[in-house]
C-alpha cells in the first residue's frame, strides 16, 4: 500500500494569520443574525479616492496585457515623484512595482538571507513577516518591544543579537500593531548598528503619511550613507485606502539588490496592469489626499483612544501613528477571548471582533493578555465598538481580577 505523499516543514510551518483566523466564528455569528463590529483587520471602511476610481479603466482595444516585470513606466516613475514629496531620493531604476506591499515583504527576505540566515526584528510585528520568513526558512529573531508604549529598547539590546548569520533588521515605522512612530534617535541607532555591523535595514513604511500630534515621520533613507543598506517596503494599500488595488514596492540603491528583486519580480512576470495604471495620478500628488486621511485617522485615534481608557483594567498608551492601537486586558489568554467574544457574547446583537495579540509575536507564549484594535470605521461605531469590549469584560468568566 502506499501511503499519502506529505507537504514540506516549510508548509507544515507557515502560520496562519492571526487577522484571519477568527474568519470561521465571525461567519458562524453573522448567520445567527449577530452584526460584528471589524476593529479585527486593518481594512478601512473609505471609499478609494475619485483619482483611483476614476482610472480603473478598461484599456481601449480590450487587450489586458502583462505589465513589465519591474512594473509599468509610468508607475515606477510615479512612485519617484511620490518619494520626492516625502523629502525621499529614488530613481526608476531602484523600484520594483510589487504585488502590495505583502508580496514587496518576501522579495526583501528572499534578496538578503539564505535558509538558516537571521533577521532580527521587533517583537510584536506585522504578522506576515511571520509568513514569508517561514516560508524561506529565514530565521526572526526577536527584540521585545515593552508594552505599553511599544518604543525600542536600549541599542545594546539589539545589537546582542547580532550573530555571524544576522543579515537584516527589520523595522516597521509606523508600527503595525503597535501604533508607535520611532523618534529620530531611535532610529539613528539602529541605523548605526546596521552601519557597523554591515546589515540591511529592510523599512515597511507602508504607514509614513499616519503620523500624528505634529510628529514628524523619520525615514531610514533620510540617513546619509546608508542608502545601499536601505530596502524600503511599501504599498499604497493603506495611504490611498485601497487595499485590494494590490500595488505596492520594493525601492533600493543597492544595484545587487535592485537585481535580484527584479529578477524575482520576472519570476511571477508582473503585477497586475489596470491597478498599477490605477494610482498613478495619485502618486504623482499625494499630499491633499494623506494630510486628509492623517487628520482623519487622527480623530478615530483620540475616540478609541478616549474610549478605551475608560474600560477598567486595561492598559494602553495613547498611539502615535498607523491606526493600530494594542491594548493589555485582564484577560489569560487572548485568543480565547477573542473567540468567545464571537461564540459566546452579544449586546443588542451586536459584538466586537479583535486581533488576538499572540499572533503578531515571533515569541511563543507572548502577547496572551494583548489583543490589537484597528481604528478603521466611523468614531460612532469606535465607541460602540470599545464599548461592547467593556461590557464583554465584565461578562467574560475567566476575567482575570485587579490585573493588566
Ligand atoms: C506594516 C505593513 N506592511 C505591509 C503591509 C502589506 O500591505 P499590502 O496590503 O500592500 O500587502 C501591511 C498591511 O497591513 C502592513 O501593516
Amino acid at each position: 500500500m502506499t501511503s499519502r505523499p506529505t507537504v514540506s516543514r516549510r508548509g507544515e510551518q507557515v502560520p496562519a494569520s492571526p487577522i484571519r483566523a477568527l474568519a470561521p466564528l465571525a461567519a458562524q455569528a453573522e448567520a445567527r443574525g449577530t452584526r460584528i463590529l471589524h476593529v479585527n483587520i486593518g481594512q478601512p471602511d473609505l471609499p478609494a479616492p475619485p483619482e483611483i476610481l476614476e482610472a480603473i479603466r478598461p484599456p481601449a482595444d480590450g487587450v489586458i496585457p502583462y505589465a513589465p516585470s519591474q512594473g509599468q513606466p509610468d508607475t515606477v516613475e510615479a512612485w519617484c515623484d511620490y518619494y520626492a514629496t516625502v523629502d525621499v531620493s529614488y530613481e526608476p531604476r531602484d523600484v520594483v512595482v510589487t504585488t502590495g506591499g505583502g508580496e514587496a515583504i518576501g522579495f526583501s527576505l528572499v534578496a538578503v538571507a539564505d535558509p538558516g540566515d537571521e533577521v532580527i526584528i521587533f517583537d510584536p510585528t506585522y504578522a506576515s513577516y511571520l509568513g514569508f520568513a517561514a516560508s524561506c526558512n529565514v530565521k526572526l529573531v526577536p527584540v521585545p518591544l515593552p508594552p505599553p508604549d511599544y518604543h525600542l529598547p536600549p541599542a545594546e539590546e539589539i545589537e546582542n543579537r547580532i550573530t555571524p548569520r544576522t543579515k537584516a533588521i527589520v523595522v516597521i515605522n509606523p508600527g503595525n500593531p503597535t501604533g508607535s512612530v520611532l523618534r529620530q534617535e531611535e532610529l539613528a541607532a539602529v541605523m548605526e548598528i546596521a552601519q557597523r555591523h554591515s546589515l540591511f535595514v529592510i523599512s515597511d513604511e507602508t504607514y509614513r503619511e499616519l503620523t500624528f500630534d505634529g510628529r514628524q515621520h523619520v525615514s531610514a533613507l533620510h540617513f546619509p550613507g546608508m542608502e545601499e543598506s536601505v530596502i524600503m517596503v511599501d504599498s499604497v494599500s493603506k495611504r490611498f485606502s485601497a487595499t485590494g488595488l494590490r500595488v505596492g514596492c520594493v525601492a533600493s540603491k543597492n544595484t545587487e539588490v535592485s537585481s535580484a528583486t527584479l529578477r524575482l519580480a520576472q519570476a511571477r512576470l508582473s503585477s497586475p496592469t489596470i491597478e498599477q495604471d490605477a494610482v498613478v495620478a495619485l502618486l504623482r500628488n499625494p499630499t491633499a489626499y494623506t494630510t486628509w486621511l492623517r487628520n482623519a485617522y487622527q480623530s478615530r485615534r483620540d475616540v478609541t483612544y478616549d474610549a478605551l481608557r475608560t474600560v477598567p483594567d486595561a492598559k494602553v498608551a495613547r498611539p502615535e501613528g498607523a491606526f493600530y492601537v494594542m491594548v493589555t486586558l485582564p484577560v489569560a489568554d487572548a485568543n480565547h477571548f477573542g473567540r468567545w467574544l464571537l461564540t459566546d457574547f452579544e449586546r443588542d446583537g451586536e459584538t466586537v471582533m479583535i486581533a488576538p495579540g499572540p499572533g503578531f509575536y515571533v515569541t511563543p507564549h507572548m502577547g496572551m493578555s494583548e489583543v490589537r484594535l484597528a481604528y478603521v470605521l466611523e468614531e460612532s461605531r469606535l465607541q460602540r465598538a470599545v464599548e461592547l469590549l467593556g461590557q464583554a469584560l465584565a461578562a467574560y468568566p475567566q476575567r482575570l481580577e485587579g490585573v493588566a
